[in-house]
């Protein structure tokens, strides 16, 4: 055993079954053996065979302390920026004119494959600590802005690298049915069938943990998502899918019934999906930048999923089109503002929630068995992690047992 004790915090456990908003415990203690969390508890109870005089002894000084981040959806890696295209919507220009012109994920998509695959891995791995600082321990990562075997391969190994470089947890989402790419100009089926091909090649070569779909009247239809969702349960691959982001297309229905970890987006969710997201119990994965960014009005409908206890989740969808975030903590505060969460919905929203629209079961509270992936920070109460803007409280990252040093974080 080689056992660390870290004392003198305060834990948001977010463990439901302790009955305390964010599953608080004061004069708190964890005992971490190599990659665990072992004991987790109040101080008083620690029990002394659990630490002994030699174990090293952190003393966090009453800090506040939290599972790490979860930020489970993200397409992390592109070549090229769309500022110039943020200008145009700023005239007037609507996010879907600029697709349909060739511009918006086809341009990225030019972009990344004239990318030499250093460049790609350069550029996410600075992305990556962007958000590592903020406590994220665990990220996933989203393929398709490649949309051909080759460069759909390059993208989703550049997302296995950076979890092996860096301190981080990465889950890899293949989204081949992202846009039709030029060369498939006017034959969407004829591209389905292909990303089909390649799903069946990138998960073989143990590239894929997922597989998502753009299901919107800018992209893919109904149809042809539900073909791309049999390729994967022939894979035994779980599904996710972009829903209901800019339309209503009955998205959400269709991916609860192949059981879908996520939908996300879903401002323009209807009464039906959200109950067919209620049975199938898949996660609202609701993402506040893309809203802001694309100054969208339509809220998601965050009473009835709440209501029929869907699960909420919130992730930055780091994309260089619709949301250029890099702040999971600044997703916390957007999502209280701008669509009423509560502090503590926002801190699960990224923990617990973050995790099960991974489909990790290991990670996401503060409780024995559970990886020893939790933040440290400079605050005493979680209702801060969405208060402040522009500040970052986040003093230890620890990822599976070993604090990061910053050097892995910095630039
Ligand atoms: O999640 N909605 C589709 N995909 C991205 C945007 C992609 C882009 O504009 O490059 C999203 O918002
Ligand atoms: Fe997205």
């Amino acid at each position: 055993m080689s056992l660390s004790l870290w004392q003198n915090c305060r834990l948001a456990t977010l463990q439901s079954s302790l009955h305390q908003p964010y599953g608080l415990i004061d004069d708190a203690a964890m005992v971490v053996d190599g990659p665990g969390l072992i004991w987790v508890g109040a101080r008083r109870d620690l029990p002394a065979a659990l630490a002994p005089s030699h174990a090293p002894r952190h003393d966090l000084q009453g800090a506040l302390v939290t599972p790490g981040l979860i930020d489970c959806h993200t397409h992390l890696v592109y070549g090229g920026t769309r500022a110039n295209e943020f200008e145009q919507r700023l005239q007037g220009v609507s996010y879907e004119a600029i697709a349909k012109a060739g511009g918006g994920i086809r341009s990225t998509v030019a972009a990344t494959r004239a990318a030499s695959s250093d460049t790609l891995l350069h550029r996410a791995s600075a992305r990556a600590r962007c958000l590592m600082r903020e406590g994220v321990t665990t990220l996933e990562i989203k393929s398709g802005y490649g949309l051909s075997l080759e460069h759909e391969r390059r993208c989703l190994q550049v997302a296995r690298s950076l979890g092996q470089q860096l301190p981080l947890g990465v889950r890899t989402t293949f989204l081949g049915a992202h846009a039709l790419p030029s060369e498939f100009e006017g034959r969407a089926d004829d591209y389905i069938d292909a990303v089909c091909a390649w799903l069946a090649t990138l998960a073989g070569e143990g590239l894929v943990d997922a597989v998502d779909v753009f299901c919107e009247r800018i992209a893919f239809s109904l149809a042809q998502t539900r073909r791309v969702f049999e390729a994967a349960r022939a894979l035994g691959l779980p599904v996710k899918l972009h829903a209901e982001q800019l339309s209503d297309q009955g998205g959400a229905a269709l991916a609860a019934q192949f059981g879908a970890l996520s939908c996300d987006h879903l401002e323009y969710l209807s009464d039906d999906g959200v109950r067919a997201m209620a049975r199938s119990g898949s996660v609202a994965v609701l993402l506040p930048g893309a809203f802001y960014f694309l100054r969208e009005t339509r809220l998601p409908p965050i009473d009835a999923l709440r209501q029929h206890g869907v699960p909420m989740a919130l992730a930055s969808d780091h994309n260089p089109g619709s949301s250029p975030v890099l702040s999971l903590l600044l997703m916390l505060n957007m999502a209280c503002t701008l669509f009423r969460f509560t502090p503590e919905e926002a801190l699960r929203a990224v923990t617990v929630n973050g995790a099960r629209a991974l489909g990790l079961t290991d990670r996401g509270t503060l409780a024995a068995g559970q990886r020893a992936d939790f933040v440290v920070w400079a605050l005493d109460h979680p209702n801060e992690l969405s208060y402040w803007i522009g500040r970052n409280p986040c003093q230890t990252v620890v990822v599976a047992g070993q604090a990061v040093p910053p050097g892995p974080i910095t630039d």
